[in-house]
């Protein structure tokens, strides 16, 4: 849910500031009665270049340019079905390094 000015080189996971895919997520868990999953907030992650990131833990699997239209489907996917959304993973070779897209 950082946010950085519009414009910044580095951009942000919160462009609007209205913390849209953490609430989309917290909505439609419960909507689809998923209760032993939690859509918390976080600050920066730090893959900023990489669009806004979410993480799903325990397994650990990194999405980054994820858009408000994408939640059903990682949801529906990985959170239910076990299977992560490969088109939106970062992949481990630009994860957590300085040699991003
Ligand atoms: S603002 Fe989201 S990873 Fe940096």
């Amino acid at each position: 849910m950082n946010q950085r000015e519009p414009g910044h080189p580095r951009g942000c996971c919160d462009p609007t500031g209205q913390g849209e895919l953490q609430r989309l997520f917290k909505i439609k868990l419960a909507q689809r009665g998923v209760k032993n999953v939690r859509a918390n907030k976080s600050g920066c992650l730090d893959q900023c270049e990489l669009g806004p990131t979410v993480v799903v833990y325990p397994e650990a699997v990194w999405y980054g340019s994820v858009k408000p239209e994408d939640v059903d489907e990682i949801i529906e996917s990985h959170i239910i079905g076990g299977t992560p959304v490969s088109r939106l993973v970062i992949p481990d070779a630009i994860l957590n390094t300085t040699h991003k897209k």
